[in-house]
């Protein structure tokens, strides 16, 4: 099952965190990866794990916020590696995320987490989209967060919006592309162990159910399974996936 063998992936930010997994657990399963991040270096590190692994990836350095760069980059990636078939749309941290009240903040800040979290994954699929559906096939995921479900915290308003916002567009998304076979699907991610200090993370562990953070292989599995020919019956929907801290 969830065999990925001759499918072509994208996973952007995948140069570290949450996409780094997803995108060696995509390789492990046999896709060719296609490794973006705005920062090469990561990316190579990423491409270096998978290779190491026996897995095939290529790094593809790239700003998803802009939507030239991201067809240019997708098109690289398409020619270097064949068709694409499945999209991670994973980055949506801007650099220097902060916390700042709404009532507080400049335009310019909140334009960074549009740009990102919702723009970014427009840009990537309708780079993609066409191709997919032309062939009949393709899996595109985005990964949110319980923010942009629910009010979880003071401070975090603009990348409640983008996350929020990009949860509406792959819903609609999906109603368009279903009839072409391919799936459009969000994985709402709670708190995850890649950067907090460990008595921070300690801390936030205890607001988790089960106890524990995320570890990006948490979300990997799920990508995996979403990525998957199985999952053909499985599209417009937010899963929430986050050790039982949001319910819906
Ligand atoms: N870490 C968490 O606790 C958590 C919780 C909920 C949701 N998420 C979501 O999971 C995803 C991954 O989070 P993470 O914690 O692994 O992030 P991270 O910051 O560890 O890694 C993100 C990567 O994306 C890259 N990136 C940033 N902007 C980019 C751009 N414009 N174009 C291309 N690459 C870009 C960065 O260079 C970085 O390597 C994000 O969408 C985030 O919002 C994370």
């Amino acid at each position: 099952m969830f065999d990925l063998d001759g499918k072509v992936a994208l996973v952007t930010g995948a140069g570290q965190g949450v996409g780094a997994g997803i995108s060696r657990v995509l390789a492990a399963q046999g896709a060719a990866v296609a490794v973006n991040d705005l920062h090469e270096d990561r990316a190579q590190a990423t491409v270096a794990a998978i290779e190491s692994a026996g897995g095939s990836a290529l790094a593809v350095v790239f700003d998803v916020a802009d939507p030239s760069a991201a067809a240019r980059g997708i098109e690289t990636a398409e020619k270097a590696l064949g068709p694409l078939g499945i999209l991670v749309n994973n980055a949506g941290v801007p650099a220097g995320m902060g916390v700042q009240q709404f009532r507080e903040s400049d335009p310019a800040e909140w334009r960074k987490y549009i740009d990102l979290n919702l723009y970014g994954v427009m840009n990537c699929c309708h780079a993609a989209i066409n191709g997919m559906c032309e062939r009949g096939w393709g899996r595109i995921i985005t990964i949110s967060s319980g923010a942009g479900a629910i009010g979880i915290n003071l401070g975090i308003s603009a990348y409640g919006a983008g996350k929020g916002g990009a949860m509406g567009f792959m819903r609609h998304l999906a109603m368009e592309t279903a009839g072409n076979g391919v799936t459009a699907n969000t994985i709402a991610v709670g708190m995850i162990d890649n950067h907090a200090d460990p008595s921070v993370a300690g801390h936030m562990a205890k607001t988790v159910p089960v106890g524990r953070l995320g570890q990006p292989e948490d979300i990997a599995g799920l990508c995996t399974y979403l990525a998957s020919d199985e999952a053909s019956w499985m599209t417009g929907q937010t899963i929430h996936l986050n050790g039982g801290n949001v319910t819906t």
